[in-house]
């Protein structure tokens, strides 16, 4: 054989072979997504997948995984993370421990001392549609909250028209998959049947996380009110804000257009058009609806999501696909 046939088939080689992953937290909601989705994804191939019980980072690491994904409480992930970083293994986090760019707001909202603050500054923030080239470089993907991701796909495009000296309010609503797999009598069934409620306010972890996505500052109100909803799964995020200038209606569509013209998981109503859970409930895709109101001065945006999905499992996916080089949609489409 050649040299020109071996080099042949040595790129034959690269074209068929696949990225090595490994999932931690495989077991619980964010984590079964991605298990489900990766399986089917053409260039990603699973060596590992842990619960719990069976996850270890020597387990892990065995595998030899070229990028590990974590749907592990905060504290384990913050943990597991810069070790894993350390022994040459990239990470794609679905928890909270890499989203704050600010150490000190993880003891305030998060109730721990961050063990490795040096990584915050590096962790690149993967809300994939507003990401420009730096997910193809990064080591650390700190995959967006679920909340957030529903409040800054609609509101980020308007950061330059928002008038800061008015409170952004956000009235957001969560399935109760939001909350992970645990048992607790709150998120019981008899609790939840026929029941809706606010919680958290003024305390969730997202609001920090939302603040710093809006670059708001400490002094724009943010008044952020979660509520949970009666059903599995979906965030419905109504948002009020208020304009330096009027805009038109013709003016929020020609924006949202630019920011979101050739992004293929998201898409924009019509002004006045409201989108509604079902159409994005067990789908990749965020829905985005706006109207105009006291001509212009002001607006309520309508965003949804699936939790689970484009908050969690499908837009680490997505971050996967942008950081390999493969299309944003392999596996999700
Ligand atoms: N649920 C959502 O809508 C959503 C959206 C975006 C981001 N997130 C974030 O994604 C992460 C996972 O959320 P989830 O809702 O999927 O959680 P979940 O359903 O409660 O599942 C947690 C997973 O982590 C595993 N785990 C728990 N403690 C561990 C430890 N010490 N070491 C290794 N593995 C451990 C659990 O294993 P066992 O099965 O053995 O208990 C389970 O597989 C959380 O950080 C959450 O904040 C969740």
């Amino acid at each position: 054989m050649t040299a020109i046939q071996l080099d042949g088939l040595a790129a034959a080689k690269d074209q068929t072979a696949k990225t090595r992953v490994a999932i931690a937290g495989a077991t619980g909601y964010s984590g079964a997504e991605l298990v489900r989705l990766l399986s089917r994804h053409a260039h990603a191939e699973i060596v590992g997948a842990y619960s719990s019980e069976s996850f270890s980072i020597d387990a892990l690491v065995e595998t030899k995984p070229d990028v590990a994904f974590l749907a592990t409480p905060n504290e384990v992930s913050a943990d597991v993370a810069p070790q894993l970083l350390d022994l040459g293994v990239k990470v794609i986090d679905l928890s909270g421990a890499f989203r704050l760019g600010e150490p000190s707001h993880y003891p305030s909202w998060y109730g721990f001392e961050h063990p490795r603050p040096q990584l915050l500054a590096e962790a690149v923030y993967g809300l994939t549609e507003l990401c420009n080239g730096e997910l193809s470089k990064a080591r650390l993907v700190a995959n967006p909250g679920c909340y957030p991701t529903s409040v800054l796909l609609a509101l980020r495009p308007l950061t330059y028209h928002i008038d800061r000296t008015q409170p952004v309010i956000i009235d957001a609503k969560s399935g109760v998959s939001g909350a992970g797999k645990k048992a607790d009598v709150a998120y019981s069934f008899t609790e939840l049947f026929g029941n809706f409620k606010a919680y958290g306010i003024g305390k969730h972890k997202h609001e920090p996380e939302i603040r710093q996505g809006l670059h708001l500052g400490e002094r724009t109100a943010l008044v952020f009110v979660p509520h949970l909803l009666p059903t599995d799964r979906g965030i419905y995020s109504t948002m009020h804000v208020a304009f330096m200038q009027p805009v038109s209606n013709e003016d929020l569509a020609e924006i949202y257009a630019d920011a979101y013209g050739n992004a293929p998981l998201v898409r924009v109503l019509p002004a006045g058009q409201m989108p509604e859970l079902k159409s994005v409930v067990n789908t990749p895709f965020a829905e985005i609806g706006f109207q105009v109101l006291q001509g212009g001065k002001r607006a309520v945006i309508v965003s949804v999501i699936d939790n689970l999905l484009k908050g969690a499992a499908s837009q680490a996916i997505q971050n996967f696909n942008r950081m390999c080089g493969y299309p944003e949609t392999e596996g999700l489409a």
